[in-house]
């Protein structure tokens, strides 16, 4: 299996590029199904999580031509299919997208249950109540999700989640565009990539208000036509260049970014004493001294996000004093990477829903196994950091999520090598 060996102990200094946003992007391409004709997106990142997509939909029937590194043009036109692969559907999370578009299309689907980073429970019931609302006929087995019209077809409707679920509110999204009638999601999550999503669907022709609010409305259309859209900055990505330079001390200048998108988490630094100085469409991160601790409690947006909740937990692992970092979406996330950081030298105590972590004054190399994508994202911020030489092992889950990683790290000063076996 392919790793990393990291030598720690440089500062980062120089600029980087953020990529498209993955959570945006995984939303956006199967969202395309819902288009006849050619949709061009830019800003697309090149991550396995994408290419997975990209072949299903490839599979389903869709024409792709690559006009630039990340801009794709995808067609969607002659899909033939409302059944896609199983064996790419379980590679990621993100597979569960295909069943609200191809419901949308086809008014059914046959969707095998997602795979992806299994780092807490992660139910779809939501998705589920939403598509019922909207009249489906749903029939899950231990390995499917088969959807199609009920008795009274399928029509827009008004949907409570239960959650503030940012899958759930996707999929009801692209469930509804097509169909006949009005729906209203209220208790919709916020996320900027649900923004990004509404923003590309009205593009193409879509009637959707109140995406970034609590309470979205889709007004059903009869056919989405082709267009042009890029696709938002990653806001997750982004925040993980700041936490490294944190982490290691440095000045860079992060680049393609929407400031909004990382008030939550430059707040948080800052409070460790990082220093942030924005622009239109970059922050420059400085980070000189030691850490100081702070406490931070993870949200649905705009609060903390939790993808960033390990890594922020390895800038408190060096920082001076007793931090305090409390989980409210994934209650069991810690249990990816804590224990790892912990042979590394990291003092983590973990009681319920919060992780009491005291700083110490650096953390040593180590072999540590990678278990998701932001859990392994925090364990080369933690090698990138740690006296001596650390690997990282099952870095697939990290490839899933950032485009390029070594090439960018390594182009700010750390000493990052990929190794096959
Ligand atoms: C999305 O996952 C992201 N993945 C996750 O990012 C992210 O951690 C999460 O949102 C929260 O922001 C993608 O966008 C592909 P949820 P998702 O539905 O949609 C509960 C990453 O690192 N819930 O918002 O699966 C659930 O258990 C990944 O990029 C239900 O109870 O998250 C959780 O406690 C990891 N029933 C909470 O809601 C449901 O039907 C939030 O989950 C759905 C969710």
């Amino acid at each position: 299996m392919a790793r990393y060996v990291i030598t720690g102990g440089n500062r980062l200094e120089g600029t980087v590029t953020i990529s498209g946003a993955k959570n945006a992007a995984v939303a956006i391409l199967p969202a395309a199904i819902l288009v006849k004709g050619k949709c061009r997106v830019e800003n697309v990142p090149d991550i396995s999580d994408v290419r997975i997509m990209l072949r299903i939909l490839a599979d389903l029937g869709a024409k792709i031509e690559y006009e630039a590194p990340s801009t794709i043009i995808l067609d969607c036109t002659d899909i033939h299919s409302s059944c896609p692969n199983p064996e790419y559907v379980r590679k990621m999370r993100a597979s569960y997208y295909l069943m609200g578009a191809l419901l949308s299309r086809f008014h059914e689907a046959h969707v095998a249950l997602p795979g992806g980073c299994n780092f807490a429970a992660r139910p779809i019931d939501q998705h589920i109540k939403g598509f019922a609302a909207l009249g489906a006929d749903v029939d899950e087995t231990e390995d499917y999700v088969n959807l199609k019209p009920g008795p009274k077809g399928l029509q827009g409707a008004k949907i409570s989640l239960d959650v503030v679920s940012v899958g759930a509110t996707v999929n009801i999204i692209m469930a509804a565009c097509l169909l006949p009638g009005k729906t209203v999601i209220e208790n919709a999550a916020k996320e900027p990539h649900i923004v990004d999503l509404a923003n590309f669907l009205n593009t193409m022709g879509a009637h959707i208000s109140g995406a970034g609010t609590d309470t979205v409305k889709i007004y059903g259309v009869e056919e989405l036509k082709g267009g042009s859209y890029a696709i938002i900055p990653d806001q997750i990505e982004a925040g993980t260049y700041l936490a490294a330079v944190a982490a290691t001390g440095g000045n860079v200048l992060v680049q393609n970014i929407i400031p909004k998108h990382m008030e939550c988490i430059t707040s948080k630094l800052q409070e460790m004493g990082v220093q942030f100085i924005y622009y239109d469409d970059a922050v420059r991160v400085i980070s000189d001294g030691r850490l100081q601790h702070t406490t931070v409690k993870t949200r649905p947006y705009p609060g903390f996000p939790t993808d960033m909740q390990s890594q922020i937990c390895v800038c408190m692992s060096i920082a001076e004093g007793i931090s305090r970092l409390t989980e409210s979406v994934y209650e069991t996330r810690f249990f990816g990477y804590c224990t790892e950081l912990a042979s590394m030298g990291a003092d983590i105590l973990i009681s319920g829903k919060t992780a009491i972590i005291s700083g110490r004054e650096n953390l040593s190399g180590a072999v540590v196994r990678a278990h998701d994508l932001r859990a392994g994202a925090a364990l080369v911020i933690a090698g990138l950091v740690a006296q001596g030489a650390t690997e990282v092992e099952n870095i697939n889950f990290i490839e899933r999520g950032y485009e390029r990683l070594v090439e960018k790290m390594n182009a700010l000063g750390a000493d990052i090598k990929r190794l096959e076996k």
